[in-house]
Parts: structure tokens; sequence; C-alpha cells
């Protein structure tokens, strides 16, 4: 069999084995932001010359928008308290938010730093992010970014910040002996149209669909026991994020657990690896 035989085959063959519909009927909406689903990150920032007033808002309007230099997005409204610390300090901190944040998140959604201090009420701490002057990460993230704004953009109901990406921290219980980041272990959630959703099960990978057979056979089937195992000690443990029962090492503020001493607390493997193999930017 020709390869582009053989890779159309593979193409059409779904994660569920289904054939893809044609001939639906759709319904037309007016023009909004339906691009779902999104991340749901929780942003921390600081005022430069008073550090100690901090705060994070959670963000759904966030994404990827360069590879290199590593540049992010946030949009946020002028109206948020956020809004003028982003903007005086010019730094921010992407948090990912797993399901043990996920109540924090939500809560820093609906409440302003105006009137709450939203890490004493939704039960989290802070700690400082490297390469970044004032704006600090939050502790229990699976990963944190640091940015650097260059450029505000005003573009309507929201100011789009364009970042640059000046340091990245992962939790070390996501990092294998490798080097590499195991985000699918974090238990992340997503926002989907209003709601919060958990990402369950790996149903592919990078290329996955013209794959040779036995590469996607060993991956998915290291997926699936990996899964399984996970599950298990979920069961045990009785948590339903995605940290298992394995209890990790945890920093003090500013100080690594253990391994290499990154420049502010995290750890480093110094194999690290922030992509996934097989992902080309
Ligand atoms: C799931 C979710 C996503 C949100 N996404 C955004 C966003 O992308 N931009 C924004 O300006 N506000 C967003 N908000 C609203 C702010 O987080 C909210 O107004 C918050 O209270 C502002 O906090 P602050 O006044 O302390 O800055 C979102 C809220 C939730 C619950």
């Amino acid at each position: 069999m020709k390869k582009d035989e053989r890779e159309s085959g593979m193409a059409q063959e779904a994660a569920s084995g289904a054939a893809i519909p044609s001939g639906c009927a759709y319904v037309n909406l007016p023009p909004s932001t339906m691009l779902n689903p999104v991340p749901v990150v929780l942003v921390s920032c600081a005022e430069r010359g008073r550090p100690e007033n901090r705060n994070a808002i959670t963000v759904a309007w966030a994404g990827t928008v360069n590879s290199d230099p590593p540049m992010v997005s946030i949009s946020v409204r002028k109206e948020r308290y956020s809004h003028g610390l982003l903007e005086q300090s010019g730094e921010f901190v992407i948090n990912l938010v797993d399901e043990v944040l996920l109540a924090a998140a939500d809560f820093c959604g609906v409440r302003s730093g105006r009137e709450v201090n939203k890490a004493q009420a939704a039960g989290f701490a802070y700690s400082p992010m490297a390469s970044m002057d004032t704006a600090p990460a939050i502790e229990g993230a699976p990963a944190s970014l640091g940015c650097r704004v260059r450029q505000v953009m005003a573009l309507g109901s929201h100011d789009l910040f364009l970042a640059e990406v000046t340091a990245v921290r992962v939790r070390a219980d996501l990092v294998d002996e490798k080097g590499a980041v195991h985000l699918e272990k974090a238990g992340m959630v997503a926002y989907n149209h209003g709601l919060y959703q958990r990402l369950g099960e790996v149903l592919g990978f990078f290329g996955w669909s013209v794959a040779r057979e036995d590469v996607r056979a060993r991956r998915m089937a290291e997926y699936a026991s990996r899964r399984e195992h996970e599950k298990a000690e979920r069961a045990k443990t009785g948590k339903s994020g995605g940290q298992t029962g394995k209890k990790t090492e945890k920093p003090e503020a500013g100080k690594p657990a253990s391994g290499k001493k990154g420049k502010s607390g995290t750890v480093s493997s110094g194999k690290h690896r922030s992509s996934p193999p097989g992902y080309r930017r």
C-alpha cells in the first residue's frame, strides 16, 4: 500500500471509531466568541514598588501567539482591578489551573481584588517567580509562566496585553527523570462555553494520525496504562485531581524541593524539555 493511501486511511479513522459525518444541519447565530474550549488560567500580578499589593484574576481570553520568542496574550477589561496592576508593573504570571485549583480560579473570577484578599479567601499562597520583578506565581499550580508585557492594544471591550514569556516553572511531579514534561498528568481543566470541564483520556498525540502503527500502538498503550494506574491511585487516596497519591515535597517559598536550584525556588532537572516529543514549532 502506498504511503498516502495508508495515511488517508489512518486520518479517517476517528479516535472514537466513528466516521466523520456529512450533511449535518446547522443553526446560524450572531457573531460571538464561540471559539471553544479555551484555557482558564489564574493570572497573578502585583504593584511595582508595593509588591505586597498582589492580586489574581481569572482569565479565559488567553492564548499562545508566537514560538520564538515565546509570546502569549491575555485580554483584560479596563475596569478590572488587575488591569491597573498589569499596566503599571508591565508583568504578570500565567498559572495553569488543575482540578485542585479550580474553585480558587472561579472565586478569583467573580470577586475583585478591590474588595477582597483573594489568596486569603480562596486559600492559596503566592511565591516568587523567576525573571519577575514584582509579579508572583501561585503555589500549587501545575505550571507558571512569567510574562513581560511588550505591547498593550485597546480592542474594544478588552485591552490585549501581548507579552513575552521570560520564565517557566513546572511542578516537579509533572517532570520525569529524563526532563520530559507530562502535563497530561496534571488533571487540568478547560473552559467550554461557560462550563469548566476536566481534560480526560489521551486520544492521540501530535502526528498520531500518520504515525507508524507500532509507534502508535506503543505510545497509546503507555497512556492507557498510566491512566489506569492514576485511576487506581485516585481510588486509593480519594483525590479527584491530577495530583496522584504520590506525595511531592512542598517547596518553601523561594526554595527548591530537591534537585538543581533554580532562580526562584524552582527545581530544574537540567534536561528539561518544554515541548512534547515530535512537536515542531
Ligand atoms: C472563567 C472566567 C473567565 C474569565 N475571563 C476573563 C478574561 O479573559 N478577561 C477579563 O477581563 N475578565 C475575565 N473574567 C472576569 C474576571 O476574572 C473578574 O471580573 C474578576 O473579578 C476581576 O478581578 P479583579 O477586579 O480583582 O481584577 C473571567 C471570569 C471567569 C469566572
